[in-house]
């Protein structure tokens, strides 16, 4: 091995794959050069998932023109100036990277006009390079263009999605800039369509009501909160709204969009005993802190960000969300159906926390023996006896097992139950949902879902799955976008579409049930393949064998 270095042509490939990993990154590049411009009206149009093009306009500061060529040179940047600026850095870039990490991987035309200009000036750049110029007229802005992005990048352009999962990416992205910035415009259009457009009034709930739907914004509470060092500011939905995923979940730091596992866990603690185990609130929180307690250079994309006090923060987010869940009349008794069990049941759940006495069973694909049903506990287990010992089975754990395998069992035999709806039911979609709706409508067919478009992001639910009759529609078909937006997971769309529902539809931890259904589950569960798992993989079962009873009560020597 020899070592070389590197030229610069290839350096620049490299660093360019760090920045930008999809159109979307390219487009959240884009925004954010627009909104350091000052612009208060940015439009984002997309053709092809972004990879045929990414053009984006607003009406900022425009570059002049003797700076063009130098905006597109690495390291080159307005915002910065010596190392000490870097901790005061109020605006969204700094590094000078974005516009050649473009250039290196896309072809790129730009149309700006500043005002110390007379005339606009156009310029295109292929490999990076500037190979035409000439004054051309705008209105004071910059226009980029982005063309065939990743060409010569095969591996990249083969580990991207469909062009609908990357125009989703394209949605959730405009909708979060939206959210941190409502004074300013946007506007996202899809290979010509209207997808998603704010007022820039200001009012951040109106733009969460774009974003999430009117009637969801509606339950949302205002979070309001200032110390010494952190305003936290925001809505959060009240808990009777919750989400199946943390993909409505958005933080902004001084403006800043940031995926930050420490703000989720702060807003989620908050909820702590309102939401069922695996939902998850909506909110929108910006926080303002000065610029010196965090470090905005720590991540490729600058999509994260390391604060100087991190409990703090994490402290300033919870009692901020806390205090106006406690406005709420629903959240203070902290009426809590879903939480463990408790009181009289607290001995036997001692026992269990000394000596594991309870042996819970894996063996996925064993048979469960005939089993006779002695009673419930806690409305959520029910005690059953079989020829060697005592079973306790989670009731909602095993209702989706059994519904799990009925759903994929009739899908894979192509013959699946619909049940046709006599009012259709009208869904209004975000526009992330509604790009997942639209990747997902066939297989979501082939379930026994007939939904068509109704205009304007509104759609119309004609049939369902009859397995699913009895169901809330909405929220089914709600809970059913969200996971199958979801990018962690099983990957097929047919697994994720039974997951989805068999959670939805099975009986919940805290309903009472009659000894007919539940011999009736039992029996069901008893025809499973895996009777002893759930869909996630959790035991629906813990067993309590003869032999063991009879050591624990000192029968045996
Ligand atoms: N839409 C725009 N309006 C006005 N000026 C722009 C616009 N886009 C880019 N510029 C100018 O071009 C320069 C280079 O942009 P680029 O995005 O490459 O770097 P940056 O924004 O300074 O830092 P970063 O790499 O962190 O984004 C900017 O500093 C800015 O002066
Ligand atoms: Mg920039």
């Amino acid at each position: 091995m020899t070592i070389r270095v590197l030229s610069p042509d290839v350096v620049s490939k490299i660093a360019a794959g760090e920045v930008i990993e999809r159109p979307a990154s390219v487009v959240k590049e884009l925004i954010e050069n627009s909104l350091d411009s000052g612009a208060s009206e940015i439009a984002v149009e997309a053709r092809g998932g972004g990879v045929e093009l990414i053009r984006v306009s607003d009406n900022g500061s425009g570059i002049p023109a003797s700076e063009l060529e130098l905006a597109f040179r690495r390291h080159a940047t307005s915002k910065i100036g010596a190392l000490d600026d870097l901790e005061k850095v109020s605006s969204l870039g700094f590094r000078g990277e974005a516009l050649p990490s473009i250039a290196a991987v896309a072809e790129v035309e730009v149309l700006t006009q500043s005002s110390s200009d007379e005339v606009g000036t156009y310029v295109s750049l292929k490999q990076g390079e500037v190979v035409s110029r000439e004054g051309r007229a705008r209105p004071r802005g910059t226009t980029v263009t982005v063309n065939r992005l990743f060409r010569y990048f095969p591996a990249r352009l083969k580990f991207l999605k469909s062009v609908s999962t990357e125009s989703s990416h394209i949605s959730h992205l405009l909708s979060q800039y939206a959210l941190a910035f409502p004074e300013v415009r946007f506007r996202l259009v899809f290979g010509g369509r209207t997808s998603f457009r704010t007022t820039g009034s200001g009012d951040l709930r109106e733009v969460a009501g774009q974003v999430y739907g009117p009637e969801s914004v509606r339950s949302m509470l205002e979070v309001e909160r200032k110390d010494a060092q952190v305003g936290v500011r925001g809505l959060a939905s009240s808990p009777a709204l919750a989400r199946s995923n943390r993909n409505s979940l958005s933080f902004f730091v001084n403006r800043r969009w940031v995926r930050s596992p420490l703000l989720a866990r702060a807003t989620e603690e908050a909820y702590r005993g309102l939401l069922m185990e695996g939902r998850h609130p909506i909110a929108v929180i910006n926080l303002s802190l000065p610029a010196g307690e965090l470090d905005v250079n720590i991540h490729p994309a600058k999509a994260q960000v390391k604060f100087s006090q991190e409990q703090a923060v994490f402290a300033a987010v919870r009692r901020a969300v806390e205090e106006a869940l406690a406005r709420t009349p629903i959240a203070r008794p902290r009426a809590a159906p879903f939480t463990p069990v408790s009181g009289q049941w607290q001995s036997p759940r001692m026992v269990m926390d000394t000596e594991p006495v309870f042996v819970v069973s894996r063996l996925p694909a064993m048979e469960l023996p005939l089993l006779r049903v002695v009673g419930q506990v806690a409305n959520t287990y029910i005690i059953a006896e079989g020829p060697d010992g005592l079973y306790l089975i989670d009731q909602h754990a095993a209702h989706e097992r059994i519904l799990y395998d009925r759903i994929l069992a009739q899908w894979a035999q192509k013959e699946v139950e619909v049940q046709g709806l006599l009012q259709p039911i009208t869904l209004e979609l975000t526009p992330g949902e509604e790009e997942t709706l639209k990747a997902g409508r066939e297989v979501l067919a082939s379930f026994g879902f007939a939904i068509e478009p109704f205009g304007d992001r509104s759609y119309l639910i004609r049939s369902i799955p009859a397995l699913m009759a009895g169901a809330n529609v909405v929220e089914m078909v709600g809970a059913l976008l969200d996971d199958l937006a979801v990018k962690e997971g099983p990957a097929a769309w047919e697994e994720k579409i039974a997951h989805s529902l068999s959670c939805h539809g099975s009986i919940r931890a805290g309903q009472q049930m009659s000894n007919d259904e539940m011999r009736e589950l039992i029996k069901q569960l008893e025809q499973t393949k895996q009777p002893r798992t759930c869909p996630h993989g959790r035991p629906t079962m813990m067993h309590l064998s003869s032999h063991q009873l009879e050591k624990e009560f000192g029968r045996t020597g």
